[in-house]
């Protein structure tokens, strides 16, 4: 399946609106208190499913078990025959109680745990937590660059002023800003208030939307059967806001993903992708997570899904009356 690919950021590398987000293949650790962790046959067939589907990039992390989750990934796409050149892949070094010299001296440990595959973005995983400044984290993200360990720079969980910063020092190395990940989806729209957009447009940087599915509110599943609260784990519980108030409130916005997927042939979620990956022009691309292959599956599908302006704005309204 040909699916039409953006250009991250100003980089050359080219990507699909969605790749598929990695941290339920991240073993024990914090990514074990988000999601269950995935063992590698059932990563592999979601790994496949979302190849299958256009899917050409995945995000994963070293926070996601300390190499457990890059390492996951590379073996499903080995034992899939699937090339470095045909895929990009996406890691983020974690910041917490290190210098920015810990950049380059994990370097050696990502590359292992991707097993050959190369490090086609490595991100900074949040602007907190470290002992270094922003500026010095991306100068030895930019030595990265300039040694080609990795193809491009991004960042995540940066503000509008931290982004301008990280892009003005790589632009002393003639190195663009690819990214910036964040939270955004139909219930979490901060990025249009927070300068963060904007900034991201006029740098020209792309927004990996981070939870595009509002960690799974967004598919309706839980309006349909809130006991499935229960399985929800605490961190993840705390980052959606899980609670029967929220699924009251939020109630129209389901209804309506619902009305839209009934027309187009589509379920909710794919609506609620389609909309986050059109509705800031080529600005965000999305990277949902998913337990099983018939997650990974609907969400590739959304990239086929095209919703017309009025769609898109009726949708952004309605999110705008049920989201504080
Ligand atoms: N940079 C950061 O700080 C940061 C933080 C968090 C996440 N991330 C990245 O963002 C990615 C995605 O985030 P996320 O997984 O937390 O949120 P998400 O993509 O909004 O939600 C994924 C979850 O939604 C459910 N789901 C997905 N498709 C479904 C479908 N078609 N039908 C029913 N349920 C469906 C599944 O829940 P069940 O597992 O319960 O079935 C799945 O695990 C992560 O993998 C990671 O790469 C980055």
């Amino acid at each position: 399946m040909t699916t039409t690919t953006r250009r991250l950021g100003r980089t050359d590398l080219e990507i699909t609106p969605i790749g598929l987000g990695c941290l339920p293949f991240g073993g024990p650790g914090l990514a074990n208190r988000y999601y269950a962790t995935l063992d590698q046959t059932a990563a592999t067939a979601i790994v496949r499913t979302a190849l299958d589907g256009g899917v050409t990039w995945f995000d994963t992390a070293e926070m996601y078990g300390r190499g457990h989750s890059e390492r996951t990934l590379t073996t499903a796409l080995r034992s899939l025959g699937v090339g470095g050149d045909d895929v990009v892949i996406a890691s983020k070094w974690t910041p917490w109680f290190r210098t920015a010299a810990s950049i380059g001296r994990t370097i050696g440990d990502r590359l292992e745990a991707l097993q050959g595959y190369p490090l086609g973005l490595h991100q900074i995983h949040m602007p907190h937590g470290g002992f270094s400044s922003i500026a010095a984290q991306v100068r030895a993200m930019a030595d990265l660059h300039r040694q080609r360990r990795i193809g491009a720079v991004g960042v995540s969980n940066f503000s509008a002023a931290q982004l301008e910063r990280a892009h003005a020092v790589l632009a002393g190395y003639g190195i663009p800003l690819a990214s910036n990940q964040v939270q955004a989806s139909l219930l979490e729209r901060r990025i249009e208030r927070d300068g963060v957009l904007d900034t991201a447009r006029r740098l020209g940087v792309t927004l990996i939307a981070m939870a595009p599915l509002h960690t799974g509110l967004l598919t309706g599943r839980f309006h349909d059967d809130p006991g499935q609260f229960r399985d929800v784990r605490r961190i993840r519980r705390r980052l959606a806001g899980f609670s029967p108030a929220t699924l009251t409130r939020t109630a129209p916005l389901i209804d309506e993903l619902r009305t839209l997927a009934a027309a187009h042939g589509a379920t909710p979620s794919q609506v609620a992708l389609a909309w986050l990956t059109s509705y800031y022009g080529d600005t965000v691309v999305a990277i949902p997570g998913a337990s099983k292959p018939r997650h990974a599956e609907e969400s590739a599908g959304a990239m086929a899904l095209r919703l017309s302006v009025a769609e898109l704005d009726r949708l952004a309204a309605v999110s705008a009356q049920v989201t504080p």
